[in-house]
């Protein structure tokens, strides 16, 4: 009884001295800024034109709100019932279980990981903005070349690099409800109106309909094993889930948010976003005859080469690269925060100091995944990937999904029910309790796990 006491305290204290969302509407900014990003618009696009369309949208949709959405609520929980940081949230959450922060931990390096690819594609995407607009004003086009030479080269594309990291640590280093949560409450809005020009533009094309029969018309023959895994590590990358970010997240989150409506609503707006991302691509490739399943490079080469070929082109592509780098930015923040959180709460540094050492450490692999584009890392190959390609399947398709799994089963299985059914109600007036929580809990505990376990043993060639 008495520890438990004084973990109350000290809860209560934490709560009162720690920054965090000012507001609820904050908190859904800051979380869904987490979610969309180069995932709804490069990586969804471009896996949807190479594993066939409307299938694999199937598949994704189903692991997003039957698997994703249930680890989402179980993240922000554990955030919120503890308010620490990732590693000592997972590590404290249940008592006599510490190893459990081992997740944290794991999450700490997907969170390099990730960074590294991250940041070299964001690079670009910032990089395409000035040359976008260099060329509506001097003419000439973007062309294959082009990206070729951003990609492949060296100072180039780390140059970009290097200033997208000091624009992301530098809005960390000013906090969460200053940086975080006013950067995203002011960007998200943006990006929803851009995208929405650029929907229009896209759909009125003559000819573009076929786009939308390829996104929305599933057939099934197309779908592999692993495009199904591709499709859960999809949905995990994309909900920022796996990894302690949603926790980290949870942890800042106000006791009047309602967790189950808050993260139901980010999945949903986060779906929204990817399928808006992809009507505006898919109906414009299919008008110009162009193949969807371009891989990585269909952002960069197809999108500039499209838009250059149809009215007020130029300006699209502007908007277009404009509406990327904001997605890019609220992502970037909340894989930064991860690591910034522990070494500001454990290790006592300052914020910024945290922040920019954060930053320094995911430059240092982010060079690697940058020069791996190109002749100098090139020839690199660990476990026949190159550095970029390595980084990137490691956090998708091994760390998120066994991050996932083990935090549902610690939530399902190890932290007590009341416990959850006690955090989920908060927000909720007095007397006006959920209906929805045993539905919730039997997720948590029974199908999320189940199915991640199925699909990893699947992905591995297991069964
Ligand atoms: N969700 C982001 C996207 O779709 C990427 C991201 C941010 C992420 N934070 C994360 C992915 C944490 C995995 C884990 O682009």
């Amino acid at each position: 009884m008495r520890t438990e006491r004084t973990q109350q305290t000290r809860g209560v204290e934490q709560a009162r001295t720690r920054d965090g969302f000012a507001s609820s509407i904050g908190a859904f900014a800051a979380t869904l800024g987490s979610a969309v990003g180069l995932g709804n618009i490069w990586k969804f696009p471009y896996l949807t034109g190479s594993n066939g369309g409307g299938a694999f949208v199937l598949v994704y949709l189903g692991s997003v709100f039957l698997v994703g959405l249930p680890i989402l609520v179980a993240e922000h929980l554990i955030g919120r019932k503890t308010r620490l940081n990732a590693i000592h949230a997972y590590g404290s959450i249940v008592p006599k279980a510490k190893y459990w922060s081992l997740i944290g931990w794991a999450g700490f390096l997907s969170a390099i990981f990730i960074m590294a690819f991250y940041t070299d594609v964001s690079g670009w995407v910032f990089a395409y903005i000035f040359k976008a607009i260099a060329v509506a004003f001097t003419g000439g086009v973007l062309n294959v070349e082009t990206f070729a030479s951003l990609a492949g080269g060296t100072w180039e594309p780390l140059l970009w690099q290097f200033l997208v990291l000091c624009l992301t640590t530098t809005i960390i280093a000013s906090g969460v409800s200053r940086g975080i949560e006013r950067v995203t409450k002011t960007l998200m809005p943006i990006l929803l109106v851009l995208l929405i020009l650029c929907d229009i533009r896209a759909l009125t094309l003559p000819g573009a309909f076929a786009g939308v029969t390829y996104l929305f018309k599933p057939d099934f023959s197309k779908l592999t094993g692993g495009a199904i895994l591709t499709a859960l590590g999809l949905s995990f990358f994309k909900l920022s889930l796996g990894m302690g970010t949603m926790t980290t997240y949870g942890s800042y989150m106000p006791e009047s948010t309602k967790i189950v409506p808050n993260a139901t609503r980010v999945a949903l707006a986060d779906t929204v976003v990817s399928l808006l991302a992809g009507l505006a691509i898919f109906p414009a490739v299919f008008a110009f005859g162009e193949s969807p399943a371009g891989g990585p490079g269909l952002l960069f080469n197809i999108m500039p080469l499209i838009f250059s070929k149809m009215p007020l082109g130029s300006l699209f592509t502007v908007i277009f690269f404009i509406l990327s780098a904001i997605a890019t930015m609220g992502a970037m923040l909340s894989l930064v925060e991860v690591p910034v959180s522990w070494m500001v709460e454990k290790g006592k540094m300052k914020r910024p100091v945290a922040a920019y050492l954060t930053g320094a450490m995911m430059f240092a692999l982010g060079i690697l995944a940058t020069l791996s584009q190109g002749a100098t890392l090139g020839n690199v190959k660990i476990i026949g990937k190159n550095f970029f390609d390595l980084f990137d399947f490691l956090s998708s398709n091994v760390l998120l999904p066994i991050g996932g799994f083990a935090i549902a089963i610690l939530t399902g299985w190890l932290l007590k029910k009341q416990a959850i059914v006690n955090e989920l109600e908060k927000g909720y007036g007095d007397g006006k309790k959920p209906g929805y929580i045993q539905l919730v809990y039997i997720f948590i505990k029974y199908v999320s796990p189940v199915v991640i376990f199925v699909i990893i043993l699947n992905g591995f060639g297991i069964v």
